[in-house]
């Protein structure tokens, strides 16, 4: 985390998209001593609860993941993690993401991070993290599940610096350029799960029509570029879907406007969905033309360490 940029530069983005607000461990108190809960989309959650932690990682001899398959045994519950409003983020991605490409007190951000499970994953493993979100009820269900006293095995954990926003992804003018070790993070889909079905969130990016929601994720993928260091890597889960019984590529447009912005594709993980009442998919296949879509990508895109290694793979790199 590093200091604001100058003033001018700032200042043109203000003019479209909001900047980022620090939420504190102080406001997040003084948000639950005045309400209990939040709604977001139709679903409430409970605040200001005191956890009882039983476990602060996976159980059953679960081991890291090896191939471009991923499936995981359940749906990760140790520590504060909740199913409830992360959607299909299970924290096995983080936690997957963070030991295989960072180190201990290195910065991690999610720039659209719902309930902070990434953030919870970043407290647990000693990484430092930034979050943010446009809707202010999830920055305050994220800082409910860091509200917590962790007291591992390890006499050595250093607690990191955790710090959380409210703000537009398109516009993280609070983080310095090239600051960020790794950016995870789980993007909302184009109008196929409304996290705000309300509408009353200005600025959430779901509710664009699909071709805004794909400019809005080049907005992102530019961002994310500018933020990261040379040679570190932005991880994102994409679903695709289906629309008048027709697949919609979404996963491969998201794809294109990050290889457009610069990234190289490192990784394209085959994520496998067990939960499919969190896509837009309403049919169970039976008696239909088409299968039911049962996975997501985890693109892992890298910044080219340098001119050379951009050109090497000669993707765009109008950066340079
Ligand atoms: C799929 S959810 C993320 C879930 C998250 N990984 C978790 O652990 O709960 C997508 C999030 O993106 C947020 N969002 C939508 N538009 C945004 C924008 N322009 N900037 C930042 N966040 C945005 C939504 O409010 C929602 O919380």
């Amino acid at each position: 985390m590093g200091e604001e940029r100058d003033d001018k530069e700032t200042k043109e983005c203000e003019e479209t998209l909001r900047s980022m607000i620090e939420v504190t461990q102080e406001d997040y108190k003084t948000f639950v001593g005045e309400r209990s809960s939040v709604v977001i989309d139709g679903l409430e959650i409970k605040l200001g609860r005191s956890w009882t932690i039983k476990s602060y990682g996976p159980q059953n001899g679960y081991a890291l993941e090896r191939t471009t398959v991923w499936n995981f045994p359940d749906v990760g519950r140790w520590a504060t993690h909740r199913g409830n409003y992360r959607g299909s983020w299970s924290p096995y991605i983080p936690r997957n993401l963070i030991l295989k490409y960072t180190e201990k007190g290195e910065w991690i951000l999610d720039q659209m991070m719902g309930s902070g499970t990434t953030l919870v994953e970043a407290k647990l493993l000693e990484r430092n993290a930034i979050g943010l979100d446009i809707n202010q009820n999830a920055v305050m269900v994220a800082r409910d599940r860091l509200n917590f006293y962790y007291s591992p095995l390890f006499p050595d954990y250093v607690e990191p610096t955790i710090r959380t926003f409210c703000g537009d992804a398109r516009n993280l003018d609070k983080i310095t350029d090239e600051s960020i070790d790794l950016i995870a993070t789980h993007p909302p889909y184009a109008k196929l799960i409304s996290y705000t079905r309300s509408g009353n969130v200005e600025d959430d990016i779901s509710q664009l029509p699909f071709e805004q929601f794909i400019t809005a994720m080049y907005e992102v993928a530019q961002e994310s570029f500018r933020v990261l260091k040379p040679g570190k890597v932005c991880a994102i889960l994409v679903s695709d879907a289906r629309k008048h019984k027709h697949y919609v590529p979404v996963s491969t447009r998201v794809l294109q406007v990050f290889l457009d912005v610069g990234f190289i594709l490192k990784e394209d993980i085959v994520k496998i969905q067990r939960n499919l009442k969190w896509t837009s998919e309403k049919w169970r296949g039976e008696g239909y033309d088409f299968y039911v879509i049962g996975h997501e990508h985890i693109f892992i895109f890298e910044k080219p360490k340098d001119k050379n290694e951009a050109k090497k793979y000669k993707f765009s790199a109008k950066w340079w």
